[in-house]
């Protein structure tokens, strides 16, 4: 059977923060199609590892390929206009717009100008905001000022955002944290149905392991800005450093 094709790559990822390596040499890779977890204990540079990734900071080594293009030098925008989408571990939505105005902004943002983002959007970009919407059983909010929802709502209109460029890959920094039981259940099958039925593939940071266990079919563990470990949920759960990391002295 043949793999998948590759569509996102980091090779021997190093970011520095003053004498921090904060990434110290991380290999990572999402084909296409794929739900793949990157966990690790608090500080360990998940998220500067996505801000690297998705192009937000400079790295100080290593490179990055999307779709087997180089992108190591590649700005934020042109990341997002080939595929590439994200959401953050603090939320970002404008809290004085309504949700709608929210997911609209979002598509236009996906490189174009400050300028652009103050046009009218497109009627096809609305439809596709308000069928997002739908999907994500957010249409009763659709007025509503962003501010105003509760914190898994944000969460999910994020990932809408996220969602409204049609990315081919998705990477989602703790899209569960702050979020209630019902919610991340409904979070978990949005995932897996975007996934089943669009082929897009996800790259999820999470604290919540049955999440991750329950989505993804490989894992990447993080320790000290260094990969620790790479396998299946279950090779994971079981790995004694991994354990070690998680809850030695
Ligand atoms: N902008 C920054 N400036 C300096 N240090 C940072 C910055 N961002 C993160 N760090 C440090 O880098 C390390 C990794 O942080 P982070 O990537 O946020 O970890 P995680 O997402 O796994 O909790 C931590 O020690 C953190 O304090
Ligand atoms: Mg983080």
């Amino acid at each position: 059977m043949s793999q998948s094709a590759e569509l996102l790559r980091g090779e021997k990822i190093v970011k520095y923060f003053g004498g921090l390596a904060a990434v110290n040499g991380v290999d990572i890779v999402v084909r296409s199609g794929e739900i793949v977890g990157l966990i690790g204990p608090n500080g360990s540079g998940k998220t500067t590892l996505f801000n690297c990734l998705s192009r937000l900071l400079p790295i100080d080594s290593g490179r990055i390929f999307f779709k087997g293009r180089d992108i190591t030098r590649a700005r934020p925008y042109q990341v997002a206009r080939m595929g590439l989408s994200r959401t953050f571990q603090v939320i970002r939505v404008y809290r004085k717009m309504t949700v709608l105005e929210n997911m609209l902004i979002s598509r236009q943002w996906r490189g174009e100008t400050l300028l652009s983002m103050l046009k009218p959007s497109h009627p096809e970009t609305e439809r596709r905001a308000r069928e997002l919407l739908d999907f994500l059983k957010l249409s009763h909010l659709i007025n509503e000022q962003a501010g105003n929802l509760s914190g898994g709502q944000r969460r999910l209109l994020e990932i809408g955002m996220a969602l409204m460029p049609d990315p081919d890959l998705v990477l989602l920094d703790e899209a569960t944290s702050g979020v209630n039981p019902t919610l991340i259940e409904e979070i978990k099958d949005h995932i897996r149905e975007l996934n089943r039925t669009q082929g897009k593939a996800f790259l999820l940071i999470e604290h919540n392991i049955n999440f991750i266990a329950d989505l993804c079919e490989r894992v990447y563990v993080l320790n000290y800005g260094q990969l620790l470990a790479h396998g299946t949920p279950h090779d994971i759960m079981e790995n004694e450093a991994v354990i070690e990391a998680y809850f030695g002295a």
